[in-house]
């Protein structure tokens, strides 16, 4: 038996001030959106932005419903946009940010919206940035969704 580990590293930013302007854009998009959101039921608006290589940027919010899982998060509601109308574009980033989180950190992606974001990732041969914002707080920044799903299951184990 071996004992062994995965390491996760990401960067965290103390204040808005220190991220590069674009991120900071994509964030305050992000925060925009996320006033949108439909979320009646938990009381947790989340916003999602998408910055495309081109520079487009595309944004979304959680959408539920009183059928609970019929619900969607904010990250899919632009993720699936963006791939659907866009599906050549590269994405460069996504940031998200949930306005009413009681924690002490950034909110992070469910594991559904992990897996979806990781195969985009995959599908364009290029990593996509996961930027983490909490309000009046911190921002972990992530160089590619991968390293926050390790051991995804993704499509090497279709490969023949
Ligand atoms: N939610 C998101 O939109 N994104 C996440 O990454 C986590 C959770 C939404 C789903 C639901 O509408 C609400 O937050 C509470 O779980």
């Amino acid at each position: 038996m071996k004992s062994r580990s995965i390491n996760l590293e990401y960067y965290e930013f103390e204040s808005l001030d220190g991220l590069p302007e674009k991120e900071q854009v994509l964030i305050q998009r992000a925060i925009e959106i996320a006033q949108k959101a439909y979320a009646p039921y938990s009381n947790f608006p989340v916003g999602a932005a998408v910055l495309l290589d081109n520079g487009a940027m595309f944004a979304g919010n959680n959408q539920e419903n009183i059928a609970y899982p019929s619900g969607t998060c904010a990250e899919r509601t632009v993720l699936n946009y963006v791939h659907g109308n866009y599906p050549e574009s590269r994405i460069d980033m996504i940031a998200i940010t949930a306005v009413n989180s009681k924690s002490l950190i950034p909110a992070t992606p469910c594991g559904f919206c992990r897996q979806v974001i990781v195969e985009m990732e995959q599908n364009q041969g290029a990593p996509i940035r996961v930027i983490l914002h909490k309000i009046n707080g911190s921002t972990f920044v992530f160089d590619s969704a991968h390293s926050l799903l390790p051991l995804a299951f993704d499509d090497d184990v279709l490969k023949r």
